[in-house]
């Protein structure tokens, strides 16, 4: 018999199988210093574009106050035990109802952590009867969400609604035969492309079939939509998603999470869902200062305002100067280029060091082989310079990729 040790040196697993030489670096990498735009990578400032901070809040004054004081009031521990059982709170509460009224649903629970959210929601909401039609490129939380389902699924093809109708079709066709409903799934903003997913199109199918949908609008809450309640807002569709997941992980800058929908659906997912009945409740000062942020989410447009600036700014820049950025509509930024994975980290390495610009590397099997994605997050706190100073190091860095300098090379040494 084998020790289930011993397959994990050479089974590391399609990540993990770079760990050695990337560790530090390209994986793992430590930027310290203040959370913004410029920030330390080994001890040198760079030009960072790889947070998730769209609304620039990490690091706001009255943002870090509300932390602060939350956290003096109640220490980092209160509420103890699940909310269930003995964590619940007036603030958890007062939360729910700030997050409801916001997005324009009756009601909101409040998640620990975005991913486990998603996977809990899943589990607890369909049974072995239901069939679930969803999009190729889902998150991993909601893939790993449908694993734990115990019935069919039906994958469509990349927002691609007319595949989307024939999934349902062959789901609708199944759970008349099982007795159960059909649940869609799809992402609001997804967060490599930068794509929307076709809220608007795939709640018209409504009218044909019957489902009820589910969005992921990780990276459009806040984001997206004229007051910011995120992707269903900006395609004036909201009503017609019928659970609403976001995380705060992204223009909220914090930790947790939310769904919202219809009471009897939220009081069913309060005493079903695993993750939050057998799961401690958000600490105080990440719920005290999410009331925060929302309420500046709310109430100072000028953050939503500023990052549409810097989109505008970043992304016709790269444009004009003759980048591929894809079919992004939001502010995730992918810039396209051609290369093999060395070559991808030496442009990196360089960009890095050379150009002093961080910001996240994507290659196969995520993008195509023979794809470098560079993913650019532009947030409130950027500035037009760091955007002029970026197009200028990556028309540099293409022209190198492009005449072949980075085959020339080895790999410089990171450690
Ligand atoms: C689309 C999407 N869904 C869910 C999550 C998970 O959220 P959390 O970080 O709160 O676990 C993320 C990443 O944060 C995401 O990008």
């Amino acid at each position: 018999m084998k020790d289930i040790f011993e397959k994990l040196h050479d089974k590391m697993g399609p990540l993990g199988m770079h760990a050695d030489d990337a560790h530090g670096y390209f994986t793992f990498p430590k930027l310290e210093g203040p959370i913004g735009p410029r920030m330390k990578f080994r001890g040198v400032e760079k030009l960072n574009w790889s947070l998730n901070n769209y609304l620039g809040l990490a690091n706001h004054p009255d943002v870090m106050k509300a932390d602060a004081d939350a956290a003096t009031q109640f220490g980092m521990a209160y509420p103890m035990g699940a909310r269930m059982m003995s964590g619940n709170s007036n603030y958890h509460e007062q939360l729910e109802r700030d997050l409801a009224d916001f997005i324009h649903k009756p009601d909101v629970i409040l998640l620990n952590y975005g991913y486990q959210g998603v996977v809990s929601a899943i589990d607890a909401l369909i049974d072995r009867h239901d069939v679930v039609v969803y999009d190729a490129e889902s998150h991993a939380c909601i893939i790993d969400g449908l694993r734990l389902h115990l019935g069919k699924r039906f994958v469509y093809k990349h927002n691609n609604v007319e595949d989307c109708e024939k999934q349902l079709i062959r789901a609708t066709k199944l759970a008349e035969e099982t007795g159960g409903g059909v649940l869609v799934i799809t992402e609001g903003v997804f967060g490599m492309s930068g794509s929307q997913g076709k809220i608007k199109e795939i709640v018209a199918l409504k009218d044909k079939f019957n489902f009820r949908l589910f969005v992921d609008d990780a990276h459009g809450f806040g984001t997206m939509g004229k007051t910011g309640a995120g992707t269903g807002e900006e395609q004036n569709c909201q009503d017609g998603i019928d659970i609403y997941f976001s995380t705060f992980a992204k223009s909220m800058a914090g930790i947790g999470a939310f769904i919202g929908s219809d009471p009897h659906v939220i009081k069913f997912l309060r005493y079903n869902m695993r993750s939050q009945i057998y799961a401690k409740a958000l600490p105080m000062p990440m719920v005290v200062g999410s009331i925060k942020r929302l309420e500046m989410i709310r109430t100072q447009p000028e953050h939503k305002d500023n990052l549409w600036k810097i989109v505008h700014a970043l992304q016709g820049g790269l444009k004009d100067a003759g980048f591929n950025i894809g079919i992004t509509t939001t502010p995730v930024t992918p810039v396209l280029l051609n290369g093999t994975i060395p070559e991808a980290t030496h442009l990196t390495y360089d960009l890095r060091e050379n150009y002093n610009i961080f910001c996240s590397i994507v290659v196969y099997p995520v993008v195509p082989k023979g794809v470098i994605m560079l993913r650019l997050i532009p947030t409130a706190v950027h500035t037009l310079e760091d955007v002029e100073i970026t197009i200028n190091a990556f028309k540099s860095v293409k022209s190198k990729l492009d005449s072949g300098e980075y085959r020339k090379e080895k790999l410089a040494a990171v450690n």
